[in-house]
């Protein structure tokens, strides 16, 4: 009779234990929060696109201007990403062609534009 207890015992406990385990999830292409247009998202145009929007060619990019150019063009739909054609032509969705012309930017980048559309595109 005891070692039926005890086996019992054992059972609940291993239950219990392994019930309180979480299973590890592999992080997966995570969106950042809290996206900050001067810190997050110039340094991105600088590196990659300020070398031809400098000025000539709209929108420009450069770290005075970008921000009003991109908003008075309406290349930035506020909350709205895949309406934007800011992000499509970074992603190169709807056929679009990609910008910058040398090949789609980092997922990371992408994921900072994504997310400073769509928590409002502020001036931050
Ligand atoms: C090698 C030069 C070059 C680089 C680098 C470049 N662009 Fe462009 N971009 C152009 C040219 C030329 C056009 C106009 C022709 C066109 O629409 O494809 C353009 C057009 C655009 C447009 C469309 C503007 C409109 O009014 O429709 C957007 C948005 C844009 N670029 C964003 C970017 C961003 C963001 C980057 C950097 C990540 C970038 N570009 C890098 C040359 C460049």
């Amino acid at each position: 009779m005891k070692i039926i207890f005890k086996t019992l015992e054992m059972f609940v406990l291993l239950t219990l234990i392994a019930s309180c385990t979480k299973e590890y999830v592999t992080p997966t292409a995570e969106l950042p929060t809290n996206v900050s247009f001067a810190t997050d998202i110039q340094p991105i145009f600088t590196n990659n696109c300020v070398a031809c929007h400098g000025g000539s060619t709209s929108p420009n990019l450069t770290a005075s201007k970008a921000y009003a150019s991109l908003t008075s063009n309406n290349l930035v739909v506020s909350g709205n990403a895949s309406g934007s054609k800011l992000y499509s032509r970074m992603t190169g969705a709807n056929g679009n062609s990609v910008m910058p012309p040398s090949g789609k930017l980092s997922t990371s980048d992408l994921n900072k534009v994504l997310v400073w559309i769509n928590e409002g595109a502020k001036n931050n």
